[in-house]
């Protein structure tokens, strides 16, 4: 089985995800931030933060990820580099995951490849497949 994973500020990489699960019948699990980004000093600190390459809380994973086949990823691009609550993700659960596609999508300003390299390290492990997005775009 396959689980569609993602974390969404606006709702954008929400849909695709959502579309994509729907489409293939793969489970869906929502990352969930626990810091309040709304408004402008949220978009500043998610930014700052993101940029300077920090881990921040999510809620707990209460799901066995190492049942699954595969793990798609879905997050936005913040500063050029994964959301915080991705970095998250992959820094306290990757070691469960068996195998991981990644899908980024970003507003269109971003090159995706160091984003990429960033997100693998922060795994330990090398992705299988990598889908790059521009926003309002959906997953073949
Ligand atoms: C803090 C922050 C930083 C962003 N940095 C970039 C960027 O470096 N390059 C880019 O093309 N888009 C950037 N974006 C735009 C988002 O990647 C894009 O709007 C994405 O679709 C948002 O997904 P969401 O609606 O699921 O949160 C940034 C957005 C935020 C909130």
């Amino acid at each position: 089985m396959v689980l569609v994973a993602f974390y969404s500020r606006k709702g954008h990489v929400k849909a695709a995800a959502l579309a994509y699960a729907q489409k293939h019948n793969y489970e869906l699990l929502e990352i969930k931030d626990t810091v309040n980004r709304n408004g402008f000093f949220g978009f500043i600190n998610a930014g700052r933060q993101s940029k300077n390459k920090m881990s921040t809380p999510i809620e707990p994973i209460t799901v066995d990820l190492s049942a699954y086949e595969k793990v798609v990823l879905c997050t936005p691009i913040w500063a050029g580099k994964c959301a915080c609550p991705i970095r998250t993700f992959l820094k306290d659960y990757g070691s469960q995951i068996k195998d991981i596609d990644y899908v980024l999508m970003s507003g269109g300003r971003s090159e995706h490849q160091l984003a990429i390299t960033d997100m693998d390290q922060t795994y330990g492990k090398t992705h299988s497949k990598a889908i790059t997005l521009v926003r309002g775009q959906s997953i073949d």
